[in-house]
């Protein structure tokens, strides 16, 4: 059998950020930023350990902004950003 080649082409992560970042409210809306290391073929917020993910922005520079209106006990949970890079174009989150 023919060894198996695995390509890993490896991204610097993403960051993500809350704004408001605190005293927010029930009802608030509410802004996550993810902060791209390099420009990005795309970029999608998920809930932690959700692999659905709840928006895709397309071709970003340094910042994707996501609007999550009217917060409801429900939203307190973890996010991940996800973007691909455009050069590399390996993914990271
Ligand atoms: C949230 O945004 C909506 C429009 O997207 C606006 O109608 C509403 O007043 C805003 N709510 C708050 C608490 O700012
Ligand atoms: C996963 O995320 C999707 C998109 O936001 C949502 O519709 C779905 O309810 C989530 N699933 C769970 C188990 O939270």
């Amino acid at each position: 059998m023919a060894p198996m080649v695995v390509a890993l082409i490896l991204v610097p992560p993403p960051s993500l950020s809350l704004h408001p970042s605190q005293r927010v409210s029930l009802g608030d809306n509410v802004t996550l930023c993810c902060h791209l290391p390099q420009p990005a073929a795309w970029v999608r917020l998920y809930r932690y350990k959700n692999t659905t993910y709840i928006e895709q922005k397309d071709k970003e520079e340094r910042m994707a902004e996501f609007s999550l209106a009217g917060i409801k006990p429900q939203d307190a949970v973890r996010y991940q950003c996800q973007y691909q890079g455009l050069e590399p174009p390996g993914t990271s989150k």
